[in-house]
């Protein structure tokens, strides 16, 4: 098998109720990858991802993938041993690619009003998630010697972004995590990298333009990003062993 084969592999993706975990799922399931994809609230985004796939399988019988949905709250170390209760009984073992993408970012611009809450919340999603989620995989990963990590990052892990010093902590927490791993995981054939994207549109951080239309109008490139292309920058790290270790900047000309 070549060293980039996924078709077949099992990918978890975290959020893929919302427009980046979404994309990442069609992606996958056109390279034939088996999904166990996970919702917090919005059931109906869920289930419209799941008849979407389905569509795509029915008009392509090659690609029958064994598909599962979980609703899980990554804050919640309790939710995601669940999940991979599941996840053991009908997929039957564990994830070989994990795109830890759920995510949370409430916009409080100043530190002085963001409260302790709100930034233990915040990490607890964004960061201590990833953490959980990465153990409940490695091990998998580590006796295959074969594994793919993402984390969805942000622009703001570098200090941008408009969302606050507490997103910027648990999105900068996820870019050394990352970097830590990828020395740690190498010899195991496991990479393990982030997407870091700004202003991506049809999300429901950013539905569109007119949402943040400062900072739109701003945008070097003259548009918001698609979550299409967020998801090729996933796919194409999944697809590419050989680069781990890596945050990769999707922000149309943001610096
Ligand atoms: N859009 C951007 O411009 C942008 C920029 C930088 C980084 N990001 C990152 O990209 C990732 C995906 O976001 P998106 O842009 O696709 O926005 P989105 O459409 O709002 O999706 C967010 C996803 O995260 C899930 N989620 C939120 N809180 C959760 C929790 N406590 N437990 C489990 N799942 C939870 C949501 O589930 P439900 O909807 O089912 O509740 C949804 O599936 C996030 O990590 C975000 O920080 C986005």
């Amino acid at each position: 098998m070549s060293p980039n084969e996924i078709q077949g592999r099992l990918a978890l993706i975290t959020g893929a109720s919302g427009g980046i975990g979404a994309a990442c799922a069609h992606q996958l399931a056109e390279h034939g990858v088996n999904l166990a994809l996970t919702y917090a609230t919005n059931l109906t985004a869920m289930n419209a991802l799941v008849a979407d796939l389905q569509d795509l399988q029915n008009k392509n019988a090659e690609k029958h993938l064994r598909i599962s949905i979980h609703k899980v709250d990554v804050g919640s170390a309790d939710d995601i041993e669940r999940m991979f209760q599941e996840i053991d009984k009908e997929h039957g073992h564990r994830p070989d690619i994990l795109i830890s993408n759920a995510g949370y970012g409430k916009r409080v611009t100043n530190i002085w009003d963001c409260t302790l809450e709100e930034f233990d919340y915040t990490l607890q999603v964004n960061l201590r998630a990833s953490f959980i989620l990465t153990k409940g995989v490695v091990e998998r990963m580590k006796s295959q010697k074969w594994g793919r990590i993402v984390f969805m990052s942000s622009i703001a892990a570098q200090g941008g972004g408009i969302n606050g010093c507490h997103y910027a902590a648990s999105k900068g927490g996820l870019t050394g995590m990352m970097k830590n791993l990828s020395t740690r995981l190498a010899e195991f054939n496991i990479s393990v990298n982030d997407v870091a994207p700004a202003m991506i549109g049809e999300t429901g951080m950013i539905p569109n333009a007119a949402a943040i239309p400062e900072v739109a109008a701003g945008m070097p490139l003259g548009r918001l990003g698609t979550p299409e292309e967020t998801a090729n920058v996933v796919t194409m790290l999944v697809k590419t062993g050989y680069m781990t270790g890596q945050s990769l900047l999707l922000a149309g000309g943001l610096k």
